[in-house]
Order: C-alpha cells, then structure tokens, then sequence
C-alpha cells in the first residue's frame, strides 16, 4: 500500500470501541463511563439500485475532499485490498454479523474499493448487496469488479451524505472508515438512519477526539490534511451523542460480533437498532 493509500484509508487491523466520551469533541475529560462497554449489552429495497444522481455527486458542501477522492480513484495508486474493508478482518466481522441479523440487504455507504462488500458478497449470495459512494470513478470501477467477478447480488450507485437521494431502505445500513469526510455528519447519520428498515440495524464509525490527536500526530502536513475536518476537530462525534441523535441506544459492534482484540479508541463502530 502506497503511504498515500494508507493515509487515506487508514489501518483498521486495531481500530475500534465506542469507548469515546460524551464530553465535548476535543475535551480531555474521559470521564463517560457508559462508553467504556459496559453497555454494550445494550449497547423496501428491491429491484434494481436507483439510477447514479450526478447531480449528488461530486458536489455538495464538502466538494474539496469528495473531489480529492475521485482524483484518487482516477489514479493508479490504490489498491482495492488495501482500504480499510480490505484489511483488519472487516469482512469476517462484517460476516458475523450478517451471520446474527440475517438481512435481506445490506447497503454500504461511501463504499470506496468495497473489498469487504465483494468478499460478503460471494459469500452470502441470498443477500443484496448495494454500494453507495460520492466518487464516480470508484463506483465505475466496483461496476466493473463485480461484473468481472459474474456476480449479481451486488450493485453500486452514485450517492452522497449528508443526504443520500436513494429512496430505499435496507436491513443493514454500513458506514465505515467514510464519515470523517463529511461536516454535515449529524445530518448524515440521521440519514444513514433513515434508510434502515424498522427491525434493521445501522453499523457507523465515526470521528472522535481519539482520532482527531492521532491526526494531529501525523507527521507531514500531508497527512494531516487527508481528513481535515478531523484534524480541524469540525466533526467529532461521541457514542452518547450518537444515541441522543438518533433516540436509540448504540451497542459496541466488536462486542456484538465477538470481537474484542479489534477495539481502539480511535476508531468506534456502533450498531443502533431501527425500532418501529
Ligand atoms: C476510506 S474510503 C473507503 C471506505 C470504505 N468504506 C472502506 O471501508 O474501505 C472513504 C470513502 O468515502 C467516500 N465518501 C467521502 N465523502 C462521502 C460522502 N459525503 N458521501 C458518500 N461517500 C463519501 C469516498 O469517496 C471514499 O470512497
């Protein structure tokens, strides 16, 4: 993987908990203990995938770094096993937890190289899967991949948080390693949420202060500048804060799939159940 790539995408082989805080972003107050697991215990798709909404792509209020991706996908210098889904046993978490919830879909949002989707994919082909991401040249290229792969459970589109123009509503909504790319991220994962049928489950990773001094870390300004918003502290999310949103208490995901060695503070993955 290229130093760029791996800026990019990040190295998920550690990331994970939801033990952030529910202090302000940025705070050095660690103080929420509610966070920390010991609650994890509680812690009308069909058819055919809408059609690409140019107009939602490559625009919108954060065009700099979609746009930044999509010079990326048009480059030679990514890898699809190299993104995060490729790495750090996402899929097999992933694949647990389809495992549990048996969906009938599940719709990865801001997708990229979608190397763990292909993977679940081939894996579980009674499932649909649908890959959304703001980057047509990625969503061109995952075309191609699972053309080339004869698969037919899995479809991509061009779609964009904060608001996704897709009217669908899956089992399983996903959003891993991409909402550090958006400023709007209260509004997108309302939205995430929204297209989760009642019954289903919302999996999302979000930024948090964790992240945001391990950006800070970074040593070249380059890297840095891979996730500005996160380095800039504009979109720092907690697990109580992700409950107060969206009236529903989150659950560790790496708790619900048995995955314990995958935590870190960096990188929270939470599961929030859609009740009628
Ligand atoms: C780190 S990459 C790929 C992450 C992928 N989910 C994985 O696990 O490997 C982040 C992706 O988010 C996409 N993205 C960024 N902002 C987005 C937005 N507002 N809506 C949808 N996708 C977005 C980028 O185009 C990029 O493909």
């Amino acid at each position: 993987m290229t130093d760029d790539a791996e800026a990019r995408c990040g190295d998920g082989a550690d990331a994970g908990s939801e033990g952030d805080t529910n202090t302000a972003a940025g705070s050095e107050d660690d103080t929420n203990t509610a966070a920390g697991g010991e609650d994890d215990a509680d812690a009308d798709a069909g058819g055919e995938v809408d059609g690409d909404r140019e107009a939602n792509a490559d625009q919108g209020p954060t065009p700099e770094t979609s746009r930044a991706w999509d010079e990326y996908y048009r480059g030679d210098e990514w890898e699809r096993e190299a993104g995060i889904a490729g790495t750090a046993g996402m899929a097999e978490m992933a694949g647990r937890f389809i495992d549990m919830v048996e969906p009938a879909d599940f719709a990865s949002v801001g997708c990229g190289p979608a190397a763990a989707e292909f993977e679940l994919a081939e894996r579980y082909p009674e499932v649909e899967f649908y890959g959304f991401d703001r980057s047509p040249a990625i969503v061109e290229d995952d075309r191609r991949e699972a053309d080339a792969r004869g698969l037919d459970n899995v479809q991509f589109a061009v779609d964009a948080l904060p608001r996704l123009e897709t009217d669908r509503r899956f089992d399983v909504v996903y959003a891993v390693g991409m909402l550090y790319w958006v400023r709007e991220i209260e509004d997108a994962i309302v939205d995430l949420y929204t297209h989760v049928r009642e019954g289903g489950q919302l999996v999302v990773n979000y930024p948090n202060r964790y992240l945001h001094y391990e950006v800070l870390d970074e040593e070249s300004d380059a890297d840095r500048d891979v996730a500005p918003l996160v380095r800039d502290a504009e979109n720092l999310m907690t697990f109580d804060e992700v409950g107060r949103l969206l009236g529903s208490k989150p659950r560790s995901y790496y708790t619900l799939v048995g995955a314990e060695d995958h935590r870190e503070l960096k990188w929270p993955i939470v599961v929030v159940e859609k009740r009628g």
